[in-house]
């Protein structure tokens, strides 16, 4: 009785299944790179690995609350704007935000470990139709995510109660980065087929938290169904660490 909009049945997430991870490359003539590519995504993140990379800048963001539209897409909930969220600048060049959705358990892990939630914030370039995706990692504590509104959690009980698989959301506002934040960084792909290369990812150091309620509503509107696509090989990739630069104290203490 499937009747999701963007419903992508031609693929799942069971790994003994024909339409599984492993067999993603061999499904589409287009699909191709999730099962030959080398720059694939999600990757574990080694923190103690991670070399501090001073060419990296502090995230700039400018996001703009919109119209947006809640989806089921089936495999995933996605947030989207589609009148764009604001942009995210890496260097000089804007990427447009056109989506949020989520994947349970976490995609990326951090030295090993998988949390239960993972936020993928979809950008694209107007000039090149590069992609760049930051992705925030939660695990469950106190704190409900400000993201995700009453108003989402409504829609997510509509979609489990009736099936229905579009609501919308009226004015939302994207999930706040602050610009200080310190991140990872690295180059993949697209989790989901086609596993497109090329994309810039950006993955938040600092975890936050979901409640137990907002985790299990996300999880229920797709059945209950795990949508993490199994970690990559770096393949000789680096993963290298922002933070922010510390103040120099040496000129300082040699003028005493
Ligand atoms: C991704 O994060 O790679 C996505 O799952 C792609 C998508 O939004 O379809
Ligand atoms: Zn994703």
């Amino acid at each position: 009785a499937s009747q999701e909009l963007d419903d992508e049945n031609d693929f799942d997430y069971d790994p003994c299944s024909q339409l599984g991870p492993n067999n993603w490359g061999n499904l589409n003539a287009q699909w191709r790179a999730c099962g030959t590519g080398k720059q694939q995504s999600p990757v574990n993140v080694d923190q103690s690995c991670a070399p501090p990379d001073p060419n990296l800048n502090a995230l700039s963001t400018a996001y703009q609350s919109a119209d947006a539209i809640m989806k089921n897409r089936g495999h995933d909930i996605m947030v989207e704007w589609p009148s764009g969220g604001g942009t995210l600048l890496i260097g000089s060049k804007p990427y447009e935000l056109k989506q949020c959705h989520w994947h349970s358990p976490a995609e990326h892990t951090f030295n090993g470990i998988r949390y239960p939630l993972e936020l993928h914030m979809v950008h694209q370039s107007k000039i090149d139709n590069e992609i760049a995706v930051i992705g925030i990692i939660y695990g469950v504590g106190q704190f409900p995510d400000t993201f995700i509104t009453d108003k989402m959690m409504s829609a997510l009980s509509e979609f489990i109660s009736t099936g229905q698989n579009k609501s919308n959301l009226g004015i939302t506002r994207p999930p706040w980065i602050p610009c200080r934040s310190p991140y990872y960084r690295y180059l993949g792909s697209l989790t989901t087929p086609p596993c497109t290369e090329g994309v810039i990812w950006t993955l938040m150091k600092q975890t936050r938290t979901v409640s137990r309620e907002q985790l299990d509503l996300l999880r229920d509107a797709v059945h209950g169904n795990d949508n993490a696509r199994p970690i990559q090989p770096l393949n000789g990739r680096i993963v290298s660490l922002y933070q922010r630069p510390r103040k120099e104290f040496s000129s300082e203490l040699s003028t005493q």
